[in-house]
């Protein structure tokens, strides 16, 4: 059944679907054994948003409501709440948009009772839309968002023109990107190693995948328009192992527990996911390929000396070579690049 927000309840506690039975959050929050409890609402000693409740049942909702036994309120040790949000196109990652501007905000999509308590964990852009996470934990925010910890967030972009192997190692090697203090520019600084992964090159645009562990502003906007392929579309599809999956733009949803303790885990690893790790060329591979192709080669040849442990595609080399077997073609050569 869906929950109610407070301002759609109607003024009773006798509600179950209000939340908890009273005593219980009293008991929880400390004022004494669940029994006792009991009695001091029938006693009279109890208040909810400013109204005595002496009856039992009573339910609440320990999240919104507020609580006081014998005038005092109680300690609210408050839930805490993680959501899922798929940020549409034309939303400010905010609460509240600034005065005068009347810009939907990330808090207007979520619709869950404690919202107003909610607030993004980091930021997308307007025109960006996926995944932000929501909540209340404070903690879990800063460690998600802390370079140190490195969390890796994966974005899609499609970018305008052609995005070349070179361009791709260069954004993957690290770029210097201006630094901005209070609107100022105050130098240039290289930023960390990113994974890029093209999936897909038209005559006019290109699409591509991108993982970052850290998120300077505008990040992979100005790292992709510093050479020469602005973004048309960017959206991040995952935060650490959490995926956006299932979700329309503009849903919400609260995370399961495998998905909070994936993140935890994530961030006392100190990474999101296994190591982003260049692959290396060596020197001897690089000589050769970049005497005889250009460096646009490079960059697939590395993938394919990767490929010189998988055992189908050195098969595959084998049968396009028109051989019989890995040692007669030379396969490790040709996976080097030396005989394409
Ligand atoms: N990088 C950007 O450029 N924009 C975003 O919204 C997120 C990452």
């Amino acid at each position: 059944m869906p929950r109610l927000r407070q301002d759609e309840m109607p003024d009773r506690y006798d509600d179950k679907s209000r939340g908890p039975r009273l005593q219980r959050i009293l008991a929880e929050a400390g004022v004494a054994a669940r029994r006792v409890c009991e009695k001091l609402i029938l006693d009279g000693e109890v208040e909810v948003n400013g109204r005595l409740v002496a009856k039992l049942p009573a339910f609440a909702d320990p999240e919104i409501d507020h609580i006081v036994v014998q005038g005092r309120p109680i300690n609210r040790r408050s839930r805490k709440i993680y959501v899922m949000l798929n940020k549409p196109t034309n939303t400010i990652t905010t609460t509240a948009d600034e005065p005068g501007m009347d810009r939907r905000t990330v808090s207007d999509l979520v619709d869950h009772p404690a919202a107003e308590r909610l607030f993004p964990v980091g930021r997308l852009d307007f025109d960006t839309t996926g995944l932000i996470l929501m909540t209340n934990d404070g903690d879990l925010a800063n460690k998600l968002t802390h370079p140190k910890f490195g969390v890796v967030k994966t974005y899609h972009a499609v970018v305008k023109g052609k995005l070349s192997d070179e361009d791709a190692d260069r954004i993957a090697e690290g770029i210097y990107l201006a630094e901005r203090k209070a609107g100022r520019t105050s130098g240039a600084s290289r930023t960390a190693r990113v994974e890029v992964k093209v999936f897909r090159r038209d005559r006019d645009r290109t699409i591509l995948e991108l993982r970052l562990r850290e998120g300077r502003n505008r990040q992979v906007r100005r790292m992709l328009a510093s050479v020469g392929c602005p973004v048309k579309k960017l959206e991040r599809v995952a935060m650490g192992p959490v995926k956006l999956k299932g979700l329309p733009r503009g849903g919400w949803r609260e995370l399961s527990k495998g998905e909070l303790d994936g993140l935890r885990k994530a961030i006392a690893r100190g990474k999101g996911e296994p190591e982003i790790v260049r692959k290396k060329v060596s020197k001897k591979t690089k000589k050769k390929v970049s005497k005889k192709t250009s460096s646009k080669r490079s960059y697939r040849v590395e993938e394919e000396q990767v490929s010189i442990v998988d055992k189908k595609r050195l098969k595959s080399a084998v049968a396009r070579s028109g051989k019989k077997s890995i040692k007669q073609t030379g396969a490790r050569r040709y996976d080097s690049g030396t005989n394409r």
